[in-house]
């Protein structure tokens, strides 16, 4: 099967890069007011089971909470400030849940690519759960949401959930050597491939089995015009601010 491409060549990485807070609001409107049409972003479960967006496992890195991010409920989690280590113009910023980065994309007119992130031992819940809260939150859409993972318990479980949103593999190291297996059982579109381990070689490869490539996180603007013209289907970048989708 030929999978097409129909989003944008470039996507702001957690937002705006490093540019402002990760994985929140204000950081997806930076990208947004940098001309970027296409947000990634990390999404793991609070321990009611909503669907927010966070990188790490704990808190420690990104707020002012502590532990695991998976004990605390919506409710603790918005408690916590999700900005000021950032720097203190971001000061109070929360953490966002997938709803509301619903609303602000589709009111925006920017797609996006959810990376689902489960905390460690929650894959399958998370995959589903994160599936079925972005199926009902882009029902409306032009194009829906990206779905993609590092684990494929995750992905399996949102393609049960879900089936009908797109889904990639993120392969974090070499990519193995039965990727066009794993694809095909797990009905994915393509690989999301981290660029220390990207190759000419295996871009035509996968390309020419069908199958999309977009490589993260690329911050040379160099690197992205090779990889676009090596037949890349779209660009991860933290360097919102001057590899801009206007200057590709
Ligand atoms: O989805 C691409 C990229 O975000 C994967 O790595 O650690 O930045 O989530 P990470
Ligand atoms: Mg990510």
């Amino acid at each position: 099967m030929n999978h097409h491409w129909p989003y944008p060549a470039l996507i702001a990485h957690r937002g705006a890069g490093k540019i402002a807070p990760e994985n929140t609001l204000a950081a997806i409107r930076v990208g947004t007011q940098n001309g970027f049409r296409m947000m990634e972003y990390d999404v793991k479960l609070s321990r009611d089971g909503v669907p927010v967006l966070l990188h790490d496992d704990t808190l420690e890195r990104t707020s002012n909470g502590q532990g695991l991010a998976s004990r605390l409920t919506l409710a603790e989690l918005s408690a916590l400030d999700f900005g000021a280590w950032h720097s203190s113009a971001y000061a109070g910023e929360p953490i966002p849940t997938l709803g509301s980065i619903a609303a602000f994309t589709l009111a925006n007119q920017v797609h996006s690519n959810i990376e689902i992130k489960p905390t460690t031992g929650h894959e399958a819940e998370t995959g589903r759960q994160v599936a079925l809260a972005a199926l009902a939150l882009w029902a409306q859409a032009s194009l829906p949401p990206l779905l993609s993972s590092f684990s494929e318990v995750a992905l399996e479980a949102a393609q049960q959930a879900a089936p009908t949103l797109p889904r990639a593999l993120l392969i974090e190291e070499e990519a193995p050597v039965d990727w066009p297996e794993r694809l095909e059982r797990l009905g994915c579109m393509g690989l999301n491939l981290n660029d220390r381990f990207v190759s000419q070689a295996l871009v035509q490869a996968v390309r020419s089995k069908g199958y999309t490539v977009a490589v993260w996180t690329v911050n040379d603007a160099e690197r992205v015009r090779e990889l676009l013209d090596w037949g890349c289907n779209a660009i991860f970048t933290d360097k919102v601010t001057t590899i801009r989708p206007d200057t590709l």
